[in-house]
């Protein structure tokens, strides 16, 4: 009831401006004290050992909340479970012409077409190295490529990424998914794939959980999710994390777009979806993380039952405020 009305207010400006007051906000200490005790509750029962870590609850915070590593603290006290930070990249770039992030209020969406806007690998780990001595759960830094780096020469700017960040973070996250840097997701080819994870495989001193795109697979390209898969547990990925935003404009028609990746409600059904069919041909080593469209606990529970060993959100917490983590950890109690 409350957010509801905290909601009217904020929505009333563009969500970029909204979001970067959020993240200052969530970096003040005072803040962080009242969030703890507003929103932080925790049972031993929520506790999870898995894919070499050890969350405090299965609720994360999905990648692009935070990128640049300012508000860990903050989110740490909503009662998180584990957050993911980026999408970093190798140089700081500045992303796309603004406005890039629209919100569709009544289907309960959001899309963007932010271009990994972020500070550069130095200075996310500059953060890191002060904030993490403080962090009681796992963060991983999700990366990806410049906008300008070639792909034949993506796979450096991952491996820049894995070195300079190995000191500081948990486990990272191979981005091939985001819709709005161009031949990204090419990245998920076969062969550029193999390429990618025998390297990063190679730098990495933690865990690597790869994130899906819920686009490049129909029906048709059931083979292709296959061989996603065989090559991610060749090369020891410990999760898949699906989905990212999705380009398919008819889950929005009345929207009219020509860019960016939707979030939200009407991702729902296509990234369970892609989550069950992973959940169909994983072995048992592989996690899944299940992400896209949670807005209420019946949501959670719907990846969980779909096989998700772990969640995250990020649309969800915009419309429905920091209590849908606690409600989701409490229906999962
Ligand atoms: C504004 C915005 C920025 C995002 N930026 C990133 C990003 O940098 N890297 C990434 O892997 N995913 C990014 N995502 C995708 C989310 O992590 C998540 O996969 C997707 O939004 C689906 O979850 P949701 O429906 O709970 O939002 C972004 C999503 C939004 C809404």
């Amino acid at each position: 009831m409350l957010y509801k009305f905290f909601r009217f207010f904020l929505f009333q400006f563009d969500p970029e401006i909204i979001h970067e007051g959020v993240i200052f906000l969530l970096s003040l200490p005072p803040v962080q004290w009242l969030l703890k005790l507003l929103y932080d509750f925790h049972d031993v029962r929520l506790e999870k050992n898995c894919g070499g870590l050890r969350f405090k609850n299965p609720v994360g915070m999905a990648a692009g909340f935070d990128k640049n590593a300012k508000a860990l603290l903050g989110l740490q006290a909503l009662g998180f479970g584990f957050i993911e930070v980026g999408t970093v990249t190798p140089r700081p770039q500045q992303g796309n012409p603004k406005p890039r992030i629209l919100r569709f209020e009544k289907e309960e969406a959001l899309v963007n077409w932010l271009g990994f806007n972020n500070d550069g690998i130095a200075q996310v780990v500059e953060r890191l190295k002060k904030v993490k001595p403080k962090m009681k759960i796992p963060v991983g830094l999700n990366i990806g490529k410049n906008k300008e780096t070639p792909l034949e020469k993506a796979v450096d700017d991952y491996v820049i990424c894995i070195e300079k960040a190995n000191p500081t973070v948990d486990f990272f996250v191979i981005n091939i998914s985001s819709p709005n840097t161009p031949e990204l997701r090419k990245l998920a080819e076969p062969l550029f794939l193999e390429g990618l994870l025998s390297r990063v495989q190679r730098v990495s001193r933690h865990p690597v959980w790869v994130k899906l795109s819920p686009d490049t697979f129909g029906n048709t390209s059931d083979r292709h999710l296959e061989e996603i898969v065989r090559l991610c547990e060749q090369y020891q990925v410990s999760a898949l994390v699906a989905t990212n935003t999705t380009t398919d404009y008819t889950l929005l028609p009345t929207a009219g777009l020509s860019q960016g990746g939707i979030s939200g409600r009407p991702l729902e059904i296509k990234s369970t979806r892609i989550l069950k069919a992973l959940k169909s041909k994983i072995s048992s080593q592989t996690m899944l993380v299940g992400v896209g469209g949670i807005l209420s606990t019946k949501d959670a529970l719907e990846k969980i039952n779909a096989g998700a060993d772990l969640i995250e959100l990020y649309t969800g917490l915009i419309f429905k405020g920091p209590k849908l983590i606690q409600k989701i950890k409490q229906k999962l109690l």
